[in-house]
């Protein structure tokens, strides 16, 4: 910390799932920051660089320069590295009967921050990832969060970026998937991410002309699904698009788990799968199933995300600038705000049930399976 108590090095880093415009989030951070005379370092994969720097051949941290974030506004990824394993918080360690248990690593982090003289950090993340950046914040660092997620989820915030982009390309596959179902008179059960939210199934699947969606906050009855798609032969379609997002789950049913592991969320997957098997022997025509899964993720973040990500980033440092913390820079439109991290971590931004987009779902025959 310089005197007056005024910051001088940022560190940034990325947590948590990828989504595109990390990358143009980083470079107007390190770009807006050395304008103002700050020094901005790179933690490499979340927090793992400062936690296991021995991992490293760089030590974990990068010294960002102008040189280092120039070009990479439109790449997917993220040059900084990204981890959903070994939260801080619930950091995976061996107890003394050999057994793992989840430990509370936080003031060590605390201790790395310090010893590396980083004042501030800007964390590009979801809800686990701001979640630890506010309890680093409670513990006295200063810290802005970057919402980031496709799945749309964070509260406070009208969106997140790497939605759009998402959303555009599950619309496409859609696009190429009606000809093939309808060449086939299959159904095409489409699975894309969205593991509390349904916002990708539904705006794709509407934009997209789905005859169903099932997302997390209708869990679904297969018998209504089938009952919906009986109807599109009387009106001449013998093929049918139904989309599922993986955290779908039937009436008094669970969501489909892969596998759990310690100091990371569940792995999901097999919803669709799950729908595709339930659904052919009551509609009689071939279910087939496509994981879009992380092909959602990748790619160059359309023009809307590469925005919003320039102007969150440039809106993280001049919060600093200006003294703030314990913040995520938030889409208000036609504005950014800061909106502090305790209100966003509280609850998820899921789709209302009875939201307009639901509505004009259903005005349009779409099947939401309840
Ligand atoms: O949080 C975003 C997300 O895309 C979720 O929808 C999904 O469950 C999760 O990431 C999967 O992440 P990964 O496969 O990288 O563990």
């Amino acid at each position: 910390m310089g005197h007056n108590g005024k910051i001088k090095r940022i560190a940034i880093n990325t947590g948590g799932g990828d989504a595109p415009g990390l990358n143009a989030v980083i470079r107007a951070v390190v770009v807006s920051a050395l304008h103002k005379g700050y020094e901005v370092v790179g933690i490499r994969d979340g927090y793992n660089g400062l936690m296991k720097p021995e991992e490293y051949p760089d030590g974990g941290l990068v010294t960002l320069t102008r040189g280092k974030v120039r070009g990479i506004t439109h790449l997917g990824g993220t040059i900084l590295g990204t981890t959903n394993k070994g939260n801080p918080a619930r950091y995976p360690t061996m107890g003394p009967d050999g057994k793992m248990f989840e430990k509370d690593r936080t003031d060590d982090l605390m201790k790395e921050f310090h010893e590396h003289k980083i004042d501030a950090l800007v964390a590009l993340g979801g809800d686990g990832s701001l979640g630890i950046a506010n309890i680093l914040a409670k513990k006295g660092l200063r810290v802005i969060g970057v919402p980031k997620t496709i799945d749309n989820d964070l509260d406070k915030t009208v969106i997140t970026f790497g939605f759009d982009t998402a959303v555009s390309f599950s619309t496409e596959c859609l696009d190429r998937l009606h000809s093939t179902a309808s060449a086939h008179q299959r159904v095409m059960v489409v699975e894309v991410m969205g593991r509390y939210a349904g916002w990708i199934a539904l705006n794709s699947g509407i934009s997209g002309n789905a005859d169903a969606i099932l997302i997390p906050e209708i869990p679904y009855d297969i018998k209504k699904v089938a009952e919906a798609l009986h109807k599109l032969p009387k009106r001449g379609k013998h093929y049918a698009i139904v989309m599922v997002a993986e955290g779908a789950k039937p009436v008094g049913g669970e969501v489909s788990v892969v596998s759990k592991e310690l100091g990371r969320a569940d792995k999901l997957g097999g919803a669709g799968e799950r729908v595709a098997r339930e659904l052919e022997p009551l509609v009689g025509k071939e279910c087939r199933t496509v994981v879009l899964g992380h092909l959602l993720r990748g790619g160059s973040p359309t023009t809307f995300d590469r925005l919003i990500s320039l102007r969150f980033g440039a809106a993280a440092v001049r919060a600093l600038d200006e003294g703030k913390s314990g913040v995520m820079v938030a889409l208000d439109p036609p504005t950014v705000r800061y909106v502090p991290l305790d209100e966003v971590t509280s609850r998820m931004k899921t789709v209302p049930p009875a939201c307009d987009t639901i509505v004009t779902g259903r005005d349009l025959g779409i099947s939401f399976g309840d």
